[in-house]
């Protein structure tokens, strides 16, 4: 990763994100803009940035431009840019539904297009990443020092860009169904008697230390599961409710819509 210029257009909660969780890397060199001007500035007061007033001069700055606009946005920025485009430049997208194509179609096909699909614990830096390096166009490098950016704050997937919805559905939506279930537990302890606070601060340790566990015994989620369940005790009483009433299968219905919603939205 020697000496790049990252550029972000785009610097919004995930664009920040992102680069937020790069300040510092070594050999690259951070670059923003932002429509509002005030949201970027923000940003240089955290970390160490060249900020620019128009993306076409970040464009013209950055080896990798990473375009942190709505998805609706992409391919206008892509065109406003296109005058300093060329082979050697990388574009990444994080934008939901917006394929390869679209975007090599806005680019004039004058650099190579990459996609990435981030979730919002990015900005905590434990954020999973599917990336799209399918773009024949991309040089092996590129692909490389992409991956190697990616996997420097977060775990990255490499996907064929027919997985990205299916992607999207579990991981980019995933944080969101996580909070739901937080949620819950939280208005179950108010409901039995705790306070709000106390119960909001137990519910977070609850699933951080059970993804710890998780995580550092490495052990399938249905033998910890049975590590609780003790014969004729709370436990299973618990579970056997979830069962009859086919949580599981809600669960899975969910990431299955979101799935089927991200295909019809694909542009
Ligand atoms: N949030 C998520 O969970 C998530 C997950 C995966 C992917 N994504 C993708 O990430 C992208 C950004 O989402 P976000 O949640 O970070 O949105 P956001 O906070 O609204 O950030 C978008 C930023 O883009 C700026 N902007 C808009 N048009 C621009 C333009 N023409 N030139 C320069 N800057 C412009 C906005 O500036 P202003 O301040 O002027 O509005 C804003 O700061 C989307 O494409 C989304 O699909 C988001």
């Amino acid at each position: 990763m020697s000496n790049t210029v990252l550029g972000c257009i785009g610097c919004g909660n995930m664009g920040g994100a992102i680069m937020r969780g790069l300040a510092g890397a070594e050999g690259v060199t951070l670059a923003g803009f932002n429509r509002s001007m005030a949201r970027v500035e923000a940003l240089r007061e955290e970390i160490d940035l060249e900020v620019f007033s128009d993306a076409l001069s970040l464009a013209e700055r950055a080896d990798i431009i990473i375009l942190g606009v709505k998805p609706d946005q992409i391919c206008d920025v892509i065109e406003a840019i296109r005058p300093a485009l060329n082979a050697d430049k990388v574009l990444v997208s994080i934008a939901a539904g917006v394929t390869l194509g679209a975007m090599r179609n806005a680019a004039d096909g004058l650099a190579p297009v990459v996609r990435v699909m981030p979730n919002t614990p990015a900005m905590v830096g434990r954020g999973i990443y599917g990336v799209c390096l399918d773009d024949p166009a991309l040089p092996a490098k590129a692909a490389q020092t992409v991956q190697d950016l990616f996997s420097s704050i977060g775990k990255v997937v490499v996907l064929p860009e027919e997985k990205f919805e299916a992607f999207t559905a579990v991981a980019g939506c995933g944080p969101a169904y996580v909070f739901h279930m937080i949620e819950a537990v939280i208005e179950a302890a108010v409901t039995v008697g705790f306070t709000r606070q106390d119960a909001t601060d137990m519910v977070k340790e609850l699933f951080s230390g059970s993804c710890a566990l998780a995580e550092q015994t490495n052990m399938h989620p249905s033998l910890l599961r049975e590590m609780v369940t003790s014969p004729a005790g709370t436990t299973i009483a618990g579970i056997n409710h979830l069962d009859r009433t086919a949580v599981r299968g809600h669960i899975i219905d969910a990431v299955l819509a979101a799935y089927e919603k991200g295909k019809a939205m694909r542009r």
